[in-house]
Protein backbone atom coordinates (compact mmCIF):
# COMPACT_ATOMS: atom_id res chain seq x y z
CA UNK A 1 0.00 0.00 0.00
CA UNK A 2 1.40 3.44 -1.11
CA UNK A 3 1.17 5.96 1.59
CA UNK A 4 0.23 9.66 1.25
CA UNK A 5 1.04 12.75 2.94
CA UNK A 6 -1.06 16.01 3.72
CA UNK A 7 0.74 19.12 3.27
CA UNK A 8 -1.23 19.91 6.46
CA UNK A 9 0.42 17.56 8.43
CA UNK A 10 4.00 17.94 7.13
CA UNK A 11 3.84 21.59 7.98
CA UNK A 12 2.58 20.66 11.99
CA UNK A 13 5.41 18.31 12.01
CA UNK A 14 8.20 20.61 10.54
CA UNK A 15 8.66 22.85 13.82
CA UNK A 16 9.22 20.01 15.79
CA UNK A 17 11.32 18.16 13.12
CA UNK A 18 13.81 21.20 13.14
CA UNK A 19 14.21 21.75 16.73
CA UNK A 20 14.90 18.33 16.91
CA UNK A 21 17.69 18.17 14.84
CA UNK A 22 21.51 18.34 15.62
CA UNK A 23 24.04 20.81 15.15
CA UNK A 24 26.61 18.27 15.47
CA UNK A 25 25.96 16.29 12.88
CA UNK A 26 25.40 19.07 10.23
CA UNK A 27 29.07 20.25 11.46
CA UNK A 28 30.39 17.20 10.52
CA UNK A 29 28.29 17.10 7.54
CA UNK A 30 29.69 20.60 6.47
CA UNK A 31 33.59 19.31 7.18
CA UNK A 32 33.25 15.78 4.62
CA UNK A 33 31.38 18.11 2.04
CA UNK A 34 34.10 20.96 2.59
CA UNK A 35 36.52 18.91 0.41
CA UNK A 36 34.05 18.57 -2.50
CA UNK A 37 32.89 22.42 -2.58
CA UNK A 38 33.98 24.21 -5.31
CA UNK A 39 32.98 26.38 -8.07
CA UNK A 40 30.74 23.52 -8.88
CA UNK A 41 27.71 23.50 -7.23
CA UNK A 42 27.51 20.41 -4.27
CA UNK A 43 24.79 18.07 -5.54
CA UNK A 44 22.30 17.22 -3.12
CA UNK A 45 19.54 14.57 -3.53
CA UNK A 46 16.91 14.86 -1.08
CA UNK A 47 14.32 11.61 -1.04
CA UNK A 48 10.54 11.78 -0.12
CA UNK A 49 11.05 15.48 -0.32
CA UNK A 50 7.66 16.27 0.76
CA UNK A 51 7.16 20.08 0.30
CA UNK A 52 10.61 20.58 1.38
CA UNK A 53 11.21 20.43 5.13
CA UNK A 54 14.93 19.05 4.31
CA UNK A 55 15.72 21.64 2.06
CA UNK A 56 14.82 24.49 4.17
CA UNK A 57 16.33 22.79 7.59
CA UNK A 58 19.87 22.08 5.25
CA UNK A 59 20.04 24.52 2.90
CA UNK A 60 21.30 27.59 4.69
CA UNK A 61 23.56 25.43 6.78
CA UNK A 62 25.91 23.94 4.08
CA UNK A 63 27.79 25.98 1.37
CA UNK A 64 26.50 27.35 -1.78
CA UNK A 65 26.74 27.25 -4.74
CA UNK A 66 24.20 23.95 -4.18
CA UNK A 67 22.18 22.43 -6.53
CA UNK A 68 18.94 20.07 -4.79
CA UNK A 69 17.26 17.63 -6.59
CA UNK A 70 13.77 16.85 -4.89
CA UNK A 71 12.64 13.62 -5.24
CA UNK A 72 8.81 12.53 -4.42
CA UNK A 73 5.94 11.31 -6.33
CA UNK A 74 3.77 13.64 -4.86
CA UNK A 75 3.64 16.71 -7.56
CA UNK A 76 1.47 18.89 -5.61
CA UNK A 77 3.71 18.58 -2.32
CA UNK A 78 6.87 18.92 -4.68
CA UNK A 79 5.44 22.39 -6.11
CA UNK A 80 5.06 23.86 -2.29
CA UNK A 81 9.23 23.69 -2.09
CA UNK A 82 11.41 26.90 -3.25
CA UNK A 83 14.54 27.27 -2.62
CA UNK A 84 14.87 29.26 1.25
CA UNK A 85 18.30 31.05 0.22
CA UNK A 86 20.07 32.45 -2.65
CA UNK A 87 22.99 30.46 -4.19
CA UNK A 88 20.47 27.09 -4.10
CA UNK A 89 18.82 25.84 -7.25
CA UNK A 90 16.15 23.44 -7.05
CA UNK A 91 14.95 20.94 -9.82
CA UNK A 92 11.77 18.71 -8.92
CA UNK A 93 12.03 15.09 -9.65
CA UNK A 94 8.39 13.31 -9.74
CA UNK A 95 8.90 9.83 -9.84
CA UNK A 96 7.43 6.41 -7.57
CA UNK A 97 10.93 5.67 -6.04
CA UNK A 98 9.56 1.80 -4.97
CA UNK A 99 10.82 -0.08 -7.75
CA UNK A 100 14.47 1.50 -8.22
CA UNK A 101 15.90 3.36 -5.51
CA UNK A 102 18.48 4.64 -7.50
CA UNK A 103 16.45 5.81 -10.15
CA UNK A 104 16.48 9.40 -8.85
CA UNK A 105 20.11 10.07 -8.22
CA UNK A 106 22.00 12.15 -10.40
CA UNK A 107 25.45 10.88 -12.08
CA UNK A 108 28.17 12.38 -9.45
CA UNK A 109 25.73 13.29 -5.81
CA UNK A 110 28.00 15.28 -3.17
CA UNK A 111 25.16 13.96 -0.99
CA UNK A 112 21.83 12.25 -0.82
CA UNK A 113 20.11 12.83 1.97
CA UNK A 114 15.73 12.18 3.17
CA UNK A 115 13.81 13.27 6.07
CA UNK A 116 11.05 11.20 7.80
CA UNK A 117 11.46 8.64 5.04
CA UNK A 118 13.51 5.35 6.18
CA UNK A 119 10.99 4.14 8.39
CA UNK A 120 8.49 3.54 5.65
CA UNK A 121 10.79 1.66 3.63
CA UNK A 122 12.10 -1.92 3.40
CA UNK A 123 15.27 -3.70 3.95
CA UNK A 124 16.17 -4.90 0.67
CA UNK A 125 15.16 -1.25 -0.87
CA UNK A 126 17.63 0.54 1.71
CA UNK A 127 20.36 -2.15 0.64
CA UNK A 128 19.97 -1.30 -2.77
CA UNK A 129 19.71 2.64 -2.35
CA UNK A 130 22.67 2.34 -0.03
CA UNK A 131 25.01 0.40 -2.83
CA UNK A 132 24.20 3.08 -5.50
CA UNK A 133 25.48 5.87 -3.21
CA UNK A 134 28.54 3.86 -2.47
CA UNK A 135 28.94 3.52 -5.95
CA UNK A 136 29.47 7.35 -6.68
CA UNK A 137 31.12 7.43 -2.98
CA UNK A 138 28.40 10.19 -2.10
CA UNK A 139 27.79 10.95 1.65
CA UNK A 140 24.56 10.03 3.10
CA UNK A 141 22.09 11.75 5.67
CA UNK A 142 18.68 10.28 6.66
CA UNK A 143 17.03 12.15 9.58
CA UNK A 144 14.07 12.11 11.68
CA UNK A 145 13.39 8.33 11.46
CA UNK A 146 11.10 6.66 14.35
CA UNK A 147 13.03 4.76 16.38
CA UNK A 148 9.51 3.31 18.40
CA UNK A 149 9.66 5.07 21.49
CA UNK A 150 6.61 6.70 22.67
CA UNK A 151 7.22 7.93 26.28
CA UNK A 152 5.28 10.16 28.93
CA UNK A 153 6.54 12.16 31.69
CA UNK A 154 3.67 10.29 33.58
CA UNK A 155 2.24 6.79 32.63
CA UNK A 156 -1.20 5.17 32.00
CA UNK A 157 -2.09 1.67 32.06
CA UNK A 158 -2.57 1.36 28.68
CA UNK A 159 0.78 3.07 26.84
CA UNK A 160 2.84 -0.15 26.45
CA UNK A 161 -0.23 -1.94 24.53
CA UNK A 162 -0.64 1.02 22.04
CA UNK A 163 3.25 1.81 21.76
CA UNK A 164 3.76 -2.48 20.66
CA UNK A 165 0.90 -1.91 18.20
CA UNK A 166 2.04 1.30 16.83
CA UNK A 167 5.65 -0.24 16.13
CA UNK A 168 3.68 -3.69 14.39
CA UNK A 169 2.02 -0.98 11.85
CA UNK A 170 4.92 0.33 11.22
CA UNK A 171 6.11 -2.46 10.05
CA UNK A 172 3.74 -3.44 7.65
CA UNK A 173 4.47 -2.31 3.87
CA UNK A 174 4.28 1.40 3.02
CA UNK A 175 4.83 0.70 -0.97
CA UNK A 176 8.47 -0.37 -0.22
CA UNK A 177 7.98 -3.94 1.00
CA UNK A 178 7.66 -4.88 4.79
CA UNK A 179 9.09 -1.30 6.46
CA UNK A 180 11.90 -1.26 8.64
CA UNK A 181 9.47 1.11 10.86
CA UNK A 182 11.38 1.18 14.01
CA UNK A 183 15.03 -0.27 13.08
CA UNK A 184 15.31 1.57 9.71
CA UNK A 185 18.15 4.12 11.63
CA UNK A 186 20.14 1.26 13.30
CA UNK A 187 19.53 -0.73 9.89
CA UNK A 188 21.06 2.02 8.17
CA UNK A 189 23.61 2.87 10.28
CA UNK A 190 25.01 -0.85 10.36
CA UNK A 191 24.48 -1.27 6.45
CA UNK A 192 26.73 1.85 5.50
CA UNK A 193 29.74 0.57 8.07
CA UNK A 194 29.24 -2.70 5.91
CA UNK A 195 30.21 -0.60 2.90
CA UNK A 196 32.90 0.80 4.57
CA UNK A 197 31.54 3.68 5.57
CA UNK A 198 32.43 5.93 8.55
CA UNK A 199 28.83 6.54 10.51
CA UNK A 200 27.79 9.04 13.34
CA UNK A 201 24.23 9.02 14.41
CA UNK A 202 22.26 10.86 17.19
CA UNK A 203 18.86 10.99 18.43
CA UNK A 204 16.38 13.51 17.34
CA UNK A 205 13.54 13.37 19.46
CA UNK A 206 10.58 15.44 18.99
CA UNK A 207 9.52 16.71 22.44
CA UNK A 208 5.65 17.61 22.76
CA UNK A 209 4.21 19.43 26.00
CA UNK A 210 1.40 22.06 26.53
CA UNK A 211 2.70 24.70 23.36
CA UNK A 212 1.97 21.57 20.94
CA UNK A 213 -1.22 20.75 21.03
CA UNK A 214 -2.15 20.11 17.36
CA UNK A 215 0.98 17.94 16.85
CA UNK A 216 0.00 15.78 20.20
CA UNK A 217 -3.55 15.27 19.25
CA UNK A 218 -2.92 14.61 15.31
CA UNK A 219 -0.01 11.83 16.42
CA UNK A 220 -2.41 10.55 19.14
CA UNK A 221 -5.31 10.27 16.73
CA UNK A 222 -2.95 8.63 13.77
CA UNK A 223 -1.59 5.89 16.74
CA UNK A 224 -5.14 5.26 17.93
CA UNK A 225 -5.81 4.53 14.01
CA UNK A 226 -2.86 2.43 13.42
CA UNK A 227 -3.21 0.96 16.33
CA UNK A 228 -6.89 -0.16 16.27
CA UNK A 229 -6.13 -1.93 12.63
CA UNK A 230 -3.42 -3.58 14.72
CA UNK A 231 -5.95 -5.25 17.66
CA UNK A 232 -9.36 -4.22 16.51
CA UNK A 233 -11.11 -5.83 19.53
CA UNK A 234 -9.31 -3.71 21.62
CA UNK A 235 -10.80 0.25 19.25
CA UNK A 236 -12.88 1.37 22.28
CA UNK A 237 -9.90 1.14 25.16
CA UNK A 238 -7.42 2.46 22.73
CA UNK A 239 -9.85 5.50 21.85
CA UNK A 240 -10.70 6.54 25.75
CA UNK A 241 -6.02 6.13 25.97
CA UNK A 242 -6.50 8.89 22.97
CA UNK A 243 -9.00 11.05 24.73
CA UNK A 244 -7.33 10.72 28.05
CA UNK A 245 -4.02 11.62 26.69
CA UNK A 246 -5.27 14.29 24.36
CA UNK A 247 -6.96 15.84 27.24
CA UNK A 248 -4.10 15.58 29.63
CA UNK A 249 -1.47 17.26 26.74
CA UNK A 250 -4.13 19.95 26.38
CA UNK A 251 -4.23 21.01 30.31
CA UNK A 252 -0.52 20.79 30.77
CA UNK A 253 -0.33 17.71 32.94
CA UNK A 254 1.79 15.72 30.76
CA UNK A 255 4.47 15.85 28.54
CA UNK A 256 5.74 13.76 25.43
CA UNK A 257 8.60 12.38 23.67
CA UNK A 258 8.67 10.39 20.32
CA UNK A 259 11.56 8.99 19.57
CA UNK A 260 13.86 9.47 16.53
CA UNK A 261 17.51 8.99 15.15
CA UNK A 262 19.30 10.76 12.13
CA UNK A 263 22.38 8.60 10.54
CA UNK A 264 25.55 10.22 8.73
CA UNK A 265 27.55 8.11 6.47
CA UNK A 266 30.60 9.49 4.59
CA UNK A 267 33.02 7.40 3.00
C1 LIG B 1 6.79 11.44 6.01
S1 LIG B 1 6.83 12.29 4.48
C2 LIG B 1 8.32 13.27 4.70
C3 LIG B 1 8.36 14.46 3.80
C4 LIG B 1 9.56 15.40 4.01
N1 LIG B 1 10.81 14.71 3.83
C5 LIG B 1 9.50 16.04 5.37
O1 LIG B 1 10.41 15.81 6.17
O2 LIG B 1 8.55 16.81 5.63
C6 LIG B 1 7.36 11.03 3.31
C7 LIG B 1 7.44 11.53 1.88
O3 LIG B 1 7.83 10.43 1.04
C8 LIG B 1 7.06 10.48 -0.15
N2 LIG B 1 6.95 9.11 -0.69
C9 LIG B 1 6.33 8.06 -0.09
N3 LIG B 1 6.39 6.97 -0.87
C10 LIG B 1 7.06 7.35 -2.01
C11 LIG B 1 7.44 6.67 -3.20
N4 LIG B 1 7.12 5.38 -3.40
N5 LIG B 1 8.12 7.36 -4.16
C12 LIG B 1 8.43 8.68 -3.97
N6 LIG B 1 8.10 9.37 -2.85
C13 LIG B 1 7.41 8.72 -1.88
C14 LIG B 1 5.72 11.05 0.28
O4 LIG B 1 5.00 11.62 -0.80
C15 LIG B 1 6.14 12.08 1.34
O5 LIG B 1 6.33 13.35 0.78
Amino acid sequence: MTESFDADWLALREPADHAARRDALVTTLRAGLAGRAGAEPLEVTDLGSGTGSNLRYLAPRLPVPQHWRLVDHDAALLRRAVAPVGGVEVERWVGDLAADPGAALPPKASLVTGAALLDLVSEQWLARLLAACADQAAMVLFALSFDGRIRWSDSHPLDAELEDAVNRHQRSDKGFGPALGPTAAAACAARLEALGYQVESCTSDWRIDVDQTALGAALIHGWVGAASEMVPERAAELRAWGVARAEALARGEVELTVGHRDVLGWP
